[in-house]
């Protein structure tokens, strides 16, 4: 019988992905998700990927009754991955009550049903965020946490440190917390992809819809850092390549390989490139000329930030394997999809 992986925040971004590659080898999938940023028709995305669809659960994981009578129903779950969050950095400085709720809450109601009902592993959606601006570059595990600079952030420390405390006490639990860098792109068939609501944050997002001609230009947020080209430096991950990452980590724990109750990895391809790299790529990718301006420095941004992956590499087995340019391309791809849908 095929193990089944309940994945929370199953049609969001990362999830939806991760649903893919799950199914692609061989898992079946149970999706909670209440939709609050996520689409219902993002199901046929992945039954036509995987010509399979996952059970889709419709409820807020706060609601402890729900989840509940979820894990009452769903009696055999092999393991959670926990995506489902806020993740907004400037809404949760707006409505911090909000982020603490939904994403420490959320948790907390998944760890004690994890006790309750004997579901053994969770595979947590933490940030690299957690390392604010890091003293040293590259960034490994080890690098200290330092002080959030958003509620959003402070959620992933907390959680981690919730995830921590449980699993040292319950000795039947097992964790691993996955430190995502900058995930960008989409499934290459473009069938699934990031759905921004709104003006996009995130500089990918704003530039392929910007390129299309939803956005008048892109801003540049500052090119007066300590840097070759004077933009900020980030760590791009494919999505695909991040949603594997899962996959692996779930296997780990299905196979007894942890090496402790809780492990923490860093994902990203542990190279750095410029927002003015990122356009350049995105040009040359798409042969599409891109609109921007250089403007201020965005609040409580950080100058560089990208991931040692020595340890996700050798410990894991998992490495990030798609380009920059390919990663761009599926960008585009999957906003043409959407606007000519
Ligand atoms: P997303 O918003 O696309 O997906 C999250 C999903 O969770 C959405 O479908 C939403 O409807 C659902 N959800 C939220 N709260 C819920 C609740 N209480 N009950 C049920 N469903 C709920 O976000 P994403 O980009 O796919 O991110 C997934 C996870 O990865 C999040 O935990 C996020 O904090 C983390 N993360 C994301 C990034 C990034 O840049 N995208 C980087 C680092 C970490
Ligand atoms: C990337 C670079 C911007 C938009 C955020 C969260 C982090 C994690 C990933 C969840 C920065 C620049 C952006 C634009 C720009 N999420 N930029 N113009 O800020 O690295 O990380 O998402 O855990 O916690 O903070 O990602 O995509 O917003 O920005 O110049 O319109 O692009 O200044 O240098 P960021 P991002």
């Amino acid at each position: 019988m095929n193990k089944l992986i309940l994945v929370t925040g199953g049609t969001g971004y990362i999830g939806s992905h991760t649903v893919v590659e799950l199914m692609n080898e061989g898992f079946d999938v149970v999706i909670i998700d209440n939709l609050s940023n996520s689409e219902k028709s993002v199901l046929d995305g992945i039954a036509e990927i995987t010509g399979r669809r996952p059970y889709f659960e419709q409820f807020d994981i706060c609601d402890k009754e729900k989840l509940d009578n979820f894990f009452r129903v769903y009696k055999k779950l092999d393991a959670i991955i926990h995506f489902a969050a806020f993740k907004a950095v400037g809404e949760s400085i707006e409505k911090p009550l909000s982020y603490y709720q939904n994403n420490l809450v959320s948790l907390m109601n998944l760890l004690k049903g994890m006790n309750d009902y004997n579901v053994p592993y969770i595979v947590f959606s933490s940030s690299c965020t957690v390392y604010g601006e890091p003293d040293e570059l590259p960034v490994t595990e080890q690098a200290p946490i330092k002080v959030a600079n958003s509620p959003y952030g402070n959620t992933k420390q907390i959680s981690e440190e919730i995830i921590k405390d449980t699993v040292d006490v319950n000795h039947n639990l097992k964790a691993i917390a996955l430190r995502y860098f900058n995930p960008i792109g989409a499934h290459n068939s473009a069938l699934i992809g990031e759905l921004p609501v709104g003006v996009p944050d995130n500089l990918v997002p704003f530039i392929t819809q910007t390129a299309i001609g939803i956005r008048d230009e892109l801003k540049v947020f500052g090119n007066d850092y300590n840097t070759p080209d004077g933009s900020a430096i980030r760590d791009y991950i494919n999505v695909v390549d991040l949603a594997k990452a899962h996959v692996v980590s779930v296997k780990r724990m299905l196979e007894d390989k942890c090496k402790s109750n809780v492990e923490f990895f860093n994902l990203g391809t542990g190279k750095g490139s410029s927002v003015l790299e990122i356009i350049n790529a995105f040009e040359k990718a798409t042969g599409e000329k891109l609109t921007y301006k250089i403007v201020d420095r965005r609040v409580g941004d950080v100058e560089s930030v990208y991931a040692d992956t020595k340890f996700a590499n050798e410990e894991l087995g998992w490495k990030a394997e798609t380009g920059l340019e390919e990663t761009l391309l599926s960008a585009w791809s999957w906003e043409k999809y959407i606007r000519n849908k």
